[in-house]
């Protein structure tokens, strides 16, 4: 018995340590819903799961941040998380958690298994240990500088600059994170799983997509930046990795075991192992608990994990030889990596809020999600890294999603609207083949169909081979077809003389539109539902999707039939008003702290000059606003043996209350001046920084007024 082929998607499970950037959303999870959301539109059994990463020190780092509870910290971010991902249109048929009791209990049977299975090897070894802190400091617990790329931020798990992966004790200069102290190393023992026992497998698994001796997938398949991180760890040699952790935050160690007291599992083995857990979740929530291992557990099963290019190693290495150690899973067909989005130039940076946050995103632009998903599938870092900014984002809305698929459509509408009466025409299908518009002429209707179905190929081989920027490219095509169909046969200039003509362009045109809310549903999902309600028809999951509107196709039947009335017209995009990017720019830079500059230093002065100058102690007694002049305050200055009123351009600082009370230093023998009508008899001393903030320079408080400084 043959069984049908299904999916099981997973996406990289973010950190509940904070929201989502766009590099998230471009890296991990738009691939993944697009293929997803394709695979389901074509009829295919899907399973796509994802959740909160709610474990490891990457957790309890942030809640010290935060100054909260590692527990308060999963839950704000878990709900932000979640909610996000649903505003911008990423579906997942299971949303899990890490903290979870069942994805606890999961990861422990895992650890019992492979322990069982003799798959580990306790081990003591000397490890950093935070003295202040009184922990030891394992990943991203310790920084320091990278010995592969000389990054001075590194953690003591991985490299952000470079990728590779690290031991703490290959840090050089390495720092608490606690507590910025350089740690001692101490003694401790843990489970370790010894890598190099699998190369025998691993080896011809990644490189020929063989295993057992027998095909598992075609090596070329896989993106060639993952083969080459893959070939990369392999031939550096496999090392014994620990799978435990001396951690307060995370999964158990089964207490049964011997020496787990105090002693967590690896949060890179418990995450990858948080995908089956979410799988479960949602068996138990579909009423068929078992349903999670048919898609785990059976070779009819495609396992694909969608993950930025930091994952790699855990997903092509650690996690298969986990699985397979295990003994009862199926190992990934693939894992298409994408490379990293940069953000104007820069990396994108959580630590220095260099980023845009998905979250913001949605409200600073509400309706904006398609266009955002747009741009960012344009751009995707599929093999190398990619650029966004704000000037092409508007640029691809205003040209192609306004210009090329919101004018077509539009077109199509309005006219048969005008037209018609919104009724789709009736043609006669015969002679629009044979004879209503020339051969290789935009128009012929059967040139016209076949072109439709050839780039409904494409973009079928284009997304089975991960090459998403290529298939959205064939979708802009489609709309491509669409308005040469118009331009060419100008519907509007014959309307009066060839009727005939005009129905055969606005009814193959509604088939255009027809096809384009199809394919366009993958990757702008609103938009898509914005076409079938202009096209009056009902929701695409009820209407058997993108799989019948390819059997329409090629059985010469209409995805929109003729005698259907559609709706009126309704803008589907509109142009991005400059002002709207420039405030986004704004924001970006307001980010950006700006390197301090100095004024140059100025000519000598000699000492007479300096004592030429008769500065004295003071202290402010009175203040007050002085009328329409927004940068001064009037000052009343005591110098013990008189009082002076001195003008000062501080008001956009410090208010009046503010300044009462100050002690300052006063320059006393500076020539008198009016200013608004004041006479100003001194000057408070103000140091001025880059940005042009003032700040005062006051005596020790309390040191008395009236005395002279030198
Ligand atoms: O890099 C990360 O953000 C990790 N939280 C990804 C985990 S993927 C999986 F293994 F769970
Ligand atoms: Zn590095």
């Amino acid at each position: 018995m043959t069984e049908t082929k299904r999916y099981m998607v997973t996406s990289a499970l973010p950190y509940a340590n904070g929201p989502l950037h766009i590099g998230h959303l471009a890296g991990a999870y738009l691939p993944a819903d697009i293929f997803v959301r394709y695979l389901r539109l074509m009829g295919e059994d899907v399973v796509f799961i994802c959740g909160s990463d709610e474990n490891g020190a990457a957790i309890t780092i942030r809640a010290k941040m935060e100054g909260t509870s590692p527990q308060e910290i999963v839950d704000k971010y878990d709900k932000l998380i979640g909610e996000t991902f649903k505003k911008i249109g990423i579906h997942f048929d299971k949303y899990h958690r890490t903290s979870s009791e069942l994805h606890h209990q999961t990861s422990q049977d895992f650890f019992r298994v492979l322990n069982k299975n003799g798959e580990f090897v306790k081990k003591t070894s000397e490890q950093y240990y935070d003295v202040e802190a009184q922990q030891f400091l394992a990943d991203r617990y310790i920084t320091g500088t990278c010995p592969k790329c000389n990054h001075e931020e590194a953690y003591g798990d991985q490299c952000e600059n470079c990728g590779s992966t690290l031991s703490p004790t290959e840090l050089i200069n390495p720092k608490s994170k606690l507590s910025g102290a350089t740690p001692e190393l101490r003694s401790t023992t843990h489970w370790y799983l010894p890598m190099d026992k699998y190369e025998e497998w691993l080896r011809p698994w990644i490189e020929d997509g063989t295993l057992n001796g027998e095909k598992h997938h075609e090596p070329n398949t896989w993106k060639s930046h993952v083969l080459g991180q893959c070939k990369s760890w392999l031939d550096g040699g496999l090392q014994a990795r620990a799978m435990t952790r001396d951690l307060s935050w995370g999964v158990d160690v089964p207490q049964e075991l011997e020496g787990s007291e105090g002693k967590k599992l690896y949060v890179w083995l418990d995450a990858p192992i948080g995908y089956i857990s979410a799988t479960k979740q949602w068996a138990i929530e579909q009423g068929e608990p078992d349903a999670w291992k048919k898609y785990w557990q059976d070779e009819n099963s495609e396992l694909v994990h969608f993950i930025g290019k930091d994952n790699i190693v855990f997903h092509c290495v650690i996690f298969p030889i986990i699985l397979k150690a295990h003994g009862d899973y199926i190992l990934p067909k693939n894992v298409p990596a994408n490379q990293f989005m940069n953000l104007e130039g820069r990396k994108i940076s959580t630590s220095n809020n260099w980023a845009i946050w998905v979250h913001e995103f949605v409200e600073d632009l509400p309706g904006m999600e398609d266009v955002l998903r747009y741009y960012m599938i344009k751009n995707m870092p599929e093999q190398k890294d990619s650029e966004f900014t704000w000037k092409s984002f508007q640029e691809a809305n205003d040209s192609e999603l306004v210009g090329n698929i919101a004018n077509f459509i539009n077109r199509v509408i309005t006219l048969t609207n005008k037209y018609y009466d919104g009724i789709v025409p009736e043609i006669d299908i015969n002679l629009a083949i044979n004879n209503s518009i020339e051969e290789n002429k935009p128009g012929n209707y059967s040139e016209e169909i076949e072109l439709m179905l050839k780039h409904l190929d494409k973009i079928d081989q284009f997304i089975k081979g991960y090459d998403f920027r290529n298939a959205l490219k064939e979708v802009m095509a489609i709309s491509d077809l669409g308005n040469r169909l118009l331009q060419f046969n100008e519907p509007w200039k014959k309307i009066k003389t060839e009727p005939e003509t005009v129905k055969t362009v606005l009814h193959l045109g509604l088939q255009i539109v027809g096809l384009l809310s199809g394919v366009s549903k993958p990757f702008l999902p609103f938009t898509s539902d914005k076409i079938q309600g202009l096209l009056n028809l009902p929701s695409l999951a009820e209407n058997g999707g993108l799989a019948s509107i390819k059997k329409s196709l090629m059985n010469g039947d209409s995805i929109v039939p003729s005698g259907h009335r559609i709706n009126k017209q309704q803008h589907l995009f509109s142009r991005i008003p400059d002002k709207v990017i420039d405030a986004q720019i704004e924001k970006l830079n307001a980010t950006l702290v700006s390197e301090p500059t100095y004024d140059p230093v100025k000519e000598t002065a000699t000492f007479d000059d300096f004592t030429k100058m008769d500065f004295r102690t003071g202290t402010i007694i009175e203040a007050e606003k002085i009328k329409k002049a927004k940068k001064l305050l009037k000052l009343t200055v005591d110098l013990g043996f008189e009082t002076r009123t001195v003008v000062s351009g501080i008001a956009e600082f410090y208010t009046p209350e503010e300044v009462l009370g100050k002690e300052v230093v006063l320059l006393a023998n500076l020539a008198p001046r009016k200013l608004r009508g004041v006479e100003s008899q001194g000057m408070v001393l103000m140091a001025e920084d880059a940005q042009g903030k003032l700040g005062f320079v006051s005596p020790e408080s309390g040191f008395g007024n009236g005395f002279t400084v030198r």
